[in-house]
């Protein structure tokens, strides 16, 4: 049985390391959530598994890493400043706050009443003095979407690599929005980190580009361990479409919580790189993008046949790390009440532990000193975490590592004293073998290799 139910999942999350309400002795704060000894590794290999797939097994992108407090003149020429808002809508009676889409009815989801404001746009970014003089005259943002720092580094990046379309630069790192109504666990927070390509192409390809990149992102998806059969595409209506947006599509997971966005894979046309431009009226620009008299620069490229100057299109695949995580837990966990045990069946390698190395007897240094030569060389492959486990007592750490995802449990016994031999437990099967200590670190890379 896998979880649909996000109280388990939120249970073995806090009881197990992976995920705690930030800010949680002081009475936790709102869509906020700080991630444990096992959380943040889990968020490490999913980015791995990203920047591999994006970056290093392809040779048109590079990465770049930029800063999060954003000049409000980026925003304001994206459009976010007027645009990036959500409709607020307040209960007069118990004065609660909601997103317009949440009420239904008419009614306070809260206290029922029907005593409720006009929708009003409730800009979603958050704002903070740069200086010692807070007096609202110098300010940053704290960004809303790690992308507007790729198009602003468009020219840097061309000047320093030669790049030509087609081609991306990638991105991994925080963004934040002041939600209304945050909820869902980690699903809608107000602090995240986003994992950003924005692919680079010339007019005209961009539709093929976008069928590309949505067909890429859901093949990794899959290997991720995230049931295809729970993924559903969904295009936006027109209507609906951000003010950058040509068309998106969605691709939708059924969360415990239901049926909600996993990832955006956008066709943002020239609209951001053109916002950014001076002399705008140089170029054929397709969006409807306003004056731009503080840029000082142009955000084009030459195209190697023609020689015309020309803005790109640019496809936009922008997935959630957090959201990432919640469905990787959720196709993970597993209660096998044959077996009297919950064990997350992580791929291999998305597991927070690789392998867990348990010396028998925790007060025998013989055993003790083995098991660290485990450990230490397993370590030093390079494939993530090993851990010793020394808790002494075997049945309770065969199930923490179940709960966690660890692969497999190697033990060292007296036996391995004897004949340089230890037992290897599978996480998925619970079979153990016998492998001979000369072999152990092949048995482990090969594991994870394969
Ligand atoms: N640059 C495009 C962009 O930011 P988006 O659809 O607003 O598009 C992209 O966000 C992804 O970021 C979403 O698909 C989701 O995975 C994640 N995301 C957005 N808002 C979030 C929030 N409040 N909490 C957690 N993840 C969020």
């Amino acid at each position: 049985m896998t979880a649909t139910n996000m109280d388990d999942l939120v249970s073995l999350c806090k009881r197990r390391g992976f995920i705690f309400p930030s800010n949680d002795i002081y009475g936790g704060m709102k869509g906020l959530y700080d991630f444990g000894p096992m959380g943040v590794e889990l968020k490490i290999n999913l980015k791995n598994s990203w920047w591999k797939s994006i970056v290093y097994e392809r040779d048109d992108v590079e990465g770049l890493d930029s800063t999060i407090l954003t000049s409000p003149l980026v925003l304001q020429h994206s459009g976010h400043e007027d645009t990036f808002t959500d409709p607020l809508v307040d209960c007069k009676n118990c004065k609660a706050r909601w997103r317009e889409d949440q009420i239904v009815n008419n009614e306070c989801p809260s206290c029922k009443s029907k005593d409720l404001t006009d929708p009003r746009p409730f800009n979603l970014m958050f704002k903070t003095a740069i200086g010692p003089v807070d007096d609202g005259s110098s300010f940053a943002y704290l960004r809303p979407e790690t992308a507007q720092q790729i198009f602003v580094n468009f020219k840097n990046i061309t000047d320093s690599t030669s790049r030509t379309p087609p081609f991306g630069i990638a991105q991994i790192g925080k963004a934040f929005r002041n939600e209304i109504t945050p909820r869902n666990f980690i699903f809608r927070v107000r602090e995240f980190e986003q994992m950003e390509l924005e692919f680079f192409v010339k007019p005209g390809s961009d539709e093929d580009w976008h069928k590309y990149w949505l067909d890429k992102r859901l093949q990794w998806w899959s290997d991720q361990g995230v049931n295809s059969q729970k993924i559903k595409l969904l295009e936006v209506e027109k209507e609906e479409l951000s003010h950058y947006s040509k068309a998106t599509f969605d691709i939708m997971y059924e969360f415990p919580h239901g049926l909600e966005e996993l990832e955006g894979v956008a066709n943002r046309t020239d609209f951001d790189l053109g916002s950014h431009t001076k002399n705008q009226d140089d170029f054929k620009i397709s969006s409807k993008v306003k004056e731009n008299k503080d840029s000082t620069t142009k955000l084009v490229i030459q195209d190697l046949e023609t020689k015309e100057w020309f803005i790109p299109f640019v496809i936009e695949p922008s997935a959630g790390v957090e959201r990432g995580v919640l469905a990787i837990l959720n196709e993970a966990y597993t209660v096998e009440e044959e077996n009297n045990r919950t064990v997350l069946k992580l791929k291999s390698h998305l597991s927070p532990i690789k392998a867990a190395v348990i010396p028998l007897k925790r007060n025998n240094q013989d055993l003790v000193n083995l098991a660290n030569k485990v450990k230490s060389e397993l370590q030093s492959l390079g494939l993530g975490r090993v851990m010793i486990e020394n808790s002494g007592n075997i049945g309770k750490n065969y199930r923490r590592h179940d709960e966690i995802g660890t692969p497999m449990c190697i033990t060292v016994d007296f036996e391995s004293l004897e004949n340089q031999s230890v037992t290897v437990r599978d996480r998925d099967t619970m079979k153990q073998e016998r492998i001979s200590l000369s072999e152990i670190n092949s048995y482990y890379s090969s594991y994870f290799k394969n």
